[in-house]
């Protein structure tokens, strides 16, 4: 009898115990996506723009497609950074496009960045690159695929403004040498290869020395024909996500 009630008492003790405790979880203001993004934006920043860190690539505002095959490049082995890799090895395809439609949805305003300085014919050979290529090597400009503002075209191609010079550079080069890839046919590896590598400094200095227009946003579609395959293009073209 006596054991009877204390066990009973033991389990109204837990069972409000339990209870109070799922109130607490279910109440706690804490498990919004912000919250758990946080491991994220210590170097990303805390609403996803780039860090102080002339280094860190801002994400917020990239389009979807394009962040979520970089979660999974990292996290795959196509992109080499081991501080993200290992927040990533263990996730899901499923939450890494849940965390790619939240930061492509922030809205938040560019940091002002001063850009690398060129001489006045290093400029406009960078400019001419970027807005045409070259046809004698049969390289498109940058624009025909990263937009005519350059902010990038919905749902995976990004950006190329806004972005820090040594990280531009840094990216151009990895393609160059074979340690980032994207989906083959891999249109990105192809023209920084027919790049020189002062072409590559020249293009990433200027590209992050132009301002970044007021109303930074992708552009919701090509306006052009593709002048390459891009497998990343074509993948996102054949599921909507
Ligand atoms: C220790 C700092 C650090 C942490 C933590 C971190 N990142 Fe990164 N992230 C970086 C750096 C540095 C790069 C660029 C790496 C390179 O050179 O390719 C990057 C690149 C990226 C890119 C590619 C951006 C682009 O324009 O291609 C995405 C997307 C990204 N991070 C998302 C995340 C998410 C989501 C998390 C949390 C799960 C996270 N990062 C955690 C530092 C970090
Ligand atoms: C044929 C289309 C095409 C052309 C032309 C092109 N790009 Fe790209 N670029 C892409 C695609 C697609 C991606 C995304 C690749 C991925 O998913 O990793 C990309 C990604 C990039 C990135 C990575 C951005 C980041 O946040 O990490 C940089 C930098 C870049 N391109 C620079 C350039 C430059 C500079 C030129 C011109 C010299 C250029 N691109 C021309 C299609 C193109």
């Amino acid at each position: 009898m006596q054991r009877n009630r204390l066990l009973s008492h033991t389990r109204v003790f837990l069972t409000a115990l339990l209870a109070s405790l799922c109130a607490a979880a279910s109440a706690a203001p804490e498990d919004t996506m912000a919250q758990r993004m946080r491991a994220c934006t210590a170097c990303h920043d805390n609403q996803g723009r780039q860090g102080s860190d002339a280094y860190y690539p801002r994400i917020a505002g990239k389009p979807y497609e394009y962040l979520y095959n970089q979660l999974r490049n990292f996290r795959d082995g196509r992109r080499q950074y081991p501080l993200m890799a290992g927040l990533l090895h263990e996730m899901s395809d499923e939450y890494m496009l849940e965390i790619a439609h939240y930061f492509a949805a922030l809205d938040v305003p560019y940091a002002k960045r001063g850009g690398g300085t060129l001489a006045p014919e290093q400029a406009a050979r960078a400019r001419k690159l970027v807005e045409s290529g070259d046809e004698s090597r049969r390289l498109p400009g940058c624009a025909a695929c990263h937009g005519d503002a350059l902010m990038g075209v919905q749902p995976a191609v990004p950006g190329l403004l806004g972005l820090p010079t040594d990280y531009i550079r840094a990216q151009l080069g990895a393609w160059h040498s074979g340690t980032r890839k994207a989906a083959s046919p891999d249109c990105m590896a192809e023209i920084a290869q027919s790049l020189t590598s002062e072409e590559i400094s020249i293009v990433s200095a200027w590209l992050s020395s132009q301002p970044v227009p007021a109303d930074a946003k992708p552009a919701p579609r090509a306006t052009r024909e593709a002048p390459m395959e891009c497998g990343s293009v074509l993948d996102a073209q054949k599921g909507e996500r």
